[in-house]
């Protein structure tokens, strides 16, 4: 009798083990949780009340409004939203019904709880951000629709009964837009913003101009639009010496920027303007001729490439400009960094310049085995607009060409040319964003059979980028330990040469995106390409279909 007894224990062990194993393997969450525990059971999601303490702030209610409105249809009862004082004392004595978010200021920027039993969903976090984040773990644990107002039997919506303890690894969770090369209207912009808020990004670093146009309107210059954001042709596929001859262009006016920082920061992203200096500034040469050496002819470029042209540091007049320009930026963003390029700036035009000549000579900046003299005038126009911008409050980011020769400290590196510079420059103590072109350029095609993919930057097949590839990025890789600490995070980045259309840049983000995800959020103990594999291509390829993004 006692045999059997424990008998039927380890069964019914056995069958609770499996089952439990069985339906985690079906929560797909991405990125997935640090920790996540079923508990059995279900909540019944389908018009529950949604509670929200009000002090969490105002962008956290906000956040939950929204949430809230999403929950409700009017096919079920609607869901009601309300901000009761002493929620989370309530939620203490475990007497709330339905779900409530509580501040829990022990929790750190960024990380959240979620306990969810069968009477509540109780959501802790510190702030707006954590709420944000715990928001879009249980949409996902939702149906598809949650993300969009359609008609659809919502009666019977339940969660899984579960207990979730989360928390970003890195805190710059970004991807990089180029609207330079191709232009991308502000509803494309938003719906790549809506996918970054699915899967907890947080930076979006916009590079706004290129040697082939110039895309933000400055008031003080406005030749900057009206020339440099146009050029007469685009070569065509990938022969430098064609050209469509089909006038191409476009801008974005600062009321529509405005527009844009609001809605990503609704979606706690924050903007990270690019102006690229010293190089790739010839539409703002073509706007502007008298910052450059040469005085031009200068043309908005109609092929890809790096133009030798650029500006010119040995005149005020330059300084001048780019002041004025970065002080606009600074009144249309309002985050902590701005983007100053700094990558491939060929120096011929200052190796021949006069006023370069002048200018190096007053430096007194030298050639040596560490760095030419005209590196070294390319960080003096780092140190100036650094300098500038901190006047404004602001901090600089550039690429890690800007590491050559000697950069002041404060600045912080995005390491692009692989992994050395950002491994270089952490070392040195700078604060580094790992951004790796054999990772992280999702411009880069997804398989390595050419033939069958879209156009993209590379030639070889050993270069492509698959999803497991991507997935399996470790931004600390190769840093010393010591460093690691100066790692902020790491991005995607979508260069748009090969990339003209909507669909196509949508089939080289999805489903790279949702990799990159794992690999900003999740640590390394968490990340599993098994997993993530299943649930990328299952479950999140229905949610990348139902809101209308191209995969395919
Ligand atoms: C870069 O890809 N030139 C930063």
């Amino acid at each position: 009798m006692k045999k059997r007894r424990l008998f039927s224990l380890i069964m019914a062990l056995t069958v609770t083990l499996f089952a439990t194993a069985a339906e985690k393997q079906d929560i797909n969450l991405i990125p997935y949780p640090q920790e996540l525990i079923l508990t059995g059971g279900t909540f019944r999601a389908s018009g529950a009340p949604v509670n929200c303490d009000s002090s969490l702030g105002e962008d956290a209610v906000k956040a939950v409004k929204r949430f809230a409105s999403s929950l409700s249809f009017d096919c079920v009862k609607p869901s009601s939203f309300a901000t009761p004082y002493g929620l989370a004392a309530t939620a203490a004595k475990g007497a709330v019904k339905g779900f409530a978010f509580i501040k829990d200021s022990s929790l750190k920027e960024g990380a959240y709880g979620i306990d969810i039993t069968r009477r509540a969903v109780v959501v802790r976090a510190s702030g707006f951000n954590g709420i944000l984040y715990a928001i879009q773990t249980i949409n996902q644990l939702l149906p598809k629709e949650i993300y969009k107002k359609v008609e659809a039997p919502k009666a019977d919506w339940t969660i899984p009964c579960m207990s979730i303890k989360d928390e970003p690894r890195f805190a710059w969770r970004g991807i990089l837009l180029d609207s330079g090369r191709h232009f991308w209207s502000i509803e494309e912009v938003k719906k790549i913003l809506d996918a970054m808020e699915i899967y907890k990004m947080n930076r979006f670093h916009w590079h706004l101009t290129e040697d082939q146009g110039w895309r933000i309107e400055i008031k003080k210059y406005p030749r900057l639009t009206e020339v440099g954001a146009y050029r007469r042709g685009t070569m065509i596929g990938r022969d430098f010496k064609s050209c469509d001859n089909i006038r191409y262009g476009g801008y974005y006016t600062q009321d529509q920027l405005r527009e844009v920082v609001a809605y990503a920061a609704e979606r706690g992203i924050t903007i990270v303007p690019e102006i690229d200096i010293p190089g790739h500034m010839l539409a703002a040469l073509a706007a502007y001729p008298e910052i450059g050496c040469t005085g031009g002819p200068y043309e908005v470029w109609t092929r890809w490439g790096v133009s030798p042209q650029v500006i010119c540091p040995g005149k005020e007049v330059t300084f001048e400009f780019l002041e004025n320009v970065f002080t606009e930026l600074t009144e249309i963003f309002p985050g902590e960094y701005i983007h100053i390029g700094g990558d491939e700036c060929p120096k011929t035009e200052w190796e021949q310049s006069a006023e370069c000549q002048a200018k190096i000579a007053e430096l007194g900046l030298v050639t040596d085995e560490k760095a030419t003299a005209e590196q070294r005038l390319q960080n003096y126009v780092t140190k100036r607009i650094q300098d500038f911008l901190a006047t404004k409050g602001r901090k600089v980011i550039g690429w890690d060409e800007i590491l050559e020769g000697d950069l002041a400290p404060g600045a912080t590196v995005m390491s692009w040319r692989g992994t050395k510079g950002g491994i270089e420059a952490a070392g040195k103590g700078f604060d580094v964003i790992m951004t790796p072109n054999e990772f992280c350029y999702y411009n880069y095609a997804q398989s390595e059979d050419l033939d069958n993919e879209p156009l993209a930057q590379n030639r070889s097949p050993k270069s492509s980028i698959t999803l497991e590839k991507a997935y399996g990025y470790d931004p600390l890789d190769g840093i010393p330990d010591g460093a690691q600490d100066r790692v902020l995070g790491v991005q995607a980045n979508m260069w748009t040469e090969y990339i003209a259309e909507p669909e196509h840049l949508e089939y080289m983000f999805f489903p790279r995106l949702l990799a990159m995800s794992e690999v900003q959020w999740c640590r390394p103990s968490v990340k599993d390409y098994d997993r993530f594999k299943a649930s990328a291509l299952g479950r999140h390829i229905e949610i990348l279909d139902f809101l209308g993004y191209n995969h395919k």
